[in-house]
């Protein structure tokens, strides 16, 4: 398939882009590079020896993107593109949910325009909001506890892209729930490349441990968890960008939710150790206040996605922080090495 990546710049995308490759897939790229710098497309290049289609233009202009369309023969499109910086989105909502919601709808009309009908998109956990029950599956409830415009905005273009396909038999939609994306490619070459000071913890470990950063602080350590700190389900973002060619390769009519996961928690505590036995290096930590809007646990049962799309990661996540302090290491700049 030829496939449009939307944001195919950004972190997941790029990793993404390599894997369908591999499988044998082309890909587009449309990007603003409002988070995202143009080297992590040439890097692409580089590692597939393919050479991408892309094309700095903000979603939004639908114009510009009808363009894309025309000038492009597009099978599917994997929808990445979208702001997600969670404490940005309480500061700005309406930057918010103009890019993330208007760059939707300007897409899901061109699409309709050029009779395009398969569409995958980055849905977070961050929809469960405050968990009821542990592990999430895809009939957990949602949309309780969500603290964010951010974590809105994925709730509402859930429902955008649902009642799209309700309304038109032939599209075909899957939704895919992210939990915690970490890692990088294992060439080094590409990785997470956050602006400013991460808010993300894995980052802002690969910051302390190259010496950019002074210290973690551990957000609490009176959760109910068996060491009091955070638990997450994190998942290496190859092992994501796989699942994001499963989706794609499996999507049928309708409207098709899968979370994404590993379906293990690991804690704050667990994370900073595996990441000083992979850089080889002690990292200080401190602990401090709880952050406001976090909960204590969180991790996915990612049954269905083995069921349905065969998929599931394998990565550990010793292995993700070896290949993060690799990119960390080699790039400690990120891009703008
Ligand atoms: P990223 O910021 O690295 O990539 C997103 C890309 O979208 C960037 O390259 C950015 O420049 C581009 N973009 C933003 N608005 C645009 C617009 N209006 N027009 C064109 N391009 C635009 O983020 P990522 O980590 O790769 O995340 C990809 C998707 O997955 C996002 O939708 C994100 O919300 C979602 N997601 C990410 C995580 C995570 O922790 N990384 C977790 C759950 C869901
Ligand atoms: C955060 C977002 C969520 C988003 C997800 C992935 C909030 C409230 N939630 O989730 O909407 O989908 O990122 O982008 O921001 N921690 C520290 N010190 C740090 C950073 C984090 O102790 O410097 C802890 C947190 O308290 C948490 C764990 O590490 O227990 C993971 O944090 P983070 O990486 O920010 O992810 P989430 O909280 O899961």
């Amino acid at each position: 398939m030829n496939i449009l990546l939307t944001g195919g710049a950004g972190y997941i995308g790029s990793h993404t882009a390599i894997e369908l490759i591999n499988s044998g897939h082309s890909v587009v790229v449309v990007d603003n590079l409002a988070n995202s710098s143009i080297e992590s497309i040439k890097r692409v290049e580089t590692i597939t020896g393919q050479s991408i289609p892309f094309f700095e233009i903000d979603l939004r202009n639908k114009l510009a993107l009808d363009e894309v369309f025309k000038t492009n023969q597009i099978d599917a499109v994997i929808h990445f593109a979208g702001l997600k910086a969670v404490g940005e989105s309480v500061a700005r909502p309406l930057y918010y949910y103009d890019n993330n919601l208007t760059s939707t709808l300007a897409l899901l009309e061109v699409m309709a325009d050029h009779k395009v009908s398969k569409l995958v998109f980055s849905s977070s956990a961050t929809v469960y909001g405050s968990p009821e029950e542990l592990p999430l599956t895809e009939s957990s409830r949602v949309g309780v506890g969500i603290t964010n415009p951010y974590g809105w905005t994925k709730y509402m273009i859930e429902q955008i892209i649902t009642d799209t396909a309700q309304a038109n038999p032939d599209f075909q939609a899957t939704i895919l729930r992210y939990f915690n994306p970490v890692g990088a490619h294992e060439s080094g070459q590409i990785g997470e490349d956050p602006s400013g000071i991460p808010n993300n913890l894995l980052p802002y470990v690969a910051q302390v441990a190259v010496g950019k950063l002074e210290l973690v602080g551990v957000f609490g350590d009176d959760y109910d968890t068996p060491d009091g700190t955070g638990v997450r389900d994190y998942i290496h973002v190859v092992d994501l960008a796989k699942g994001h060619v499963a989706a794609i390769e499996n999507i049928k009519a309708g409207t098709s939710v899968y979370n994404l996961g590993t379906g293990k928690g690991v804690s704050v505590l667990e994370l900073i150790s595996a990441f000083s036995k992979a850089a080889g290096k002690d990292i200080p930590y401190e602990i401090k206040p709880r952050r406001a809007g976090d909960i204590a646990s969180c991790y996915a049962d990612p049954a269905k996605a083995e069921a349905e799309l065969g998929w599931k990661a394998e990565y550990s996540i010793e292995r993700a922080c070896e290949d993060s302090w690799r990119w960390q290491s080699q790039n400690p700049n990120g891009y703008a090495n």
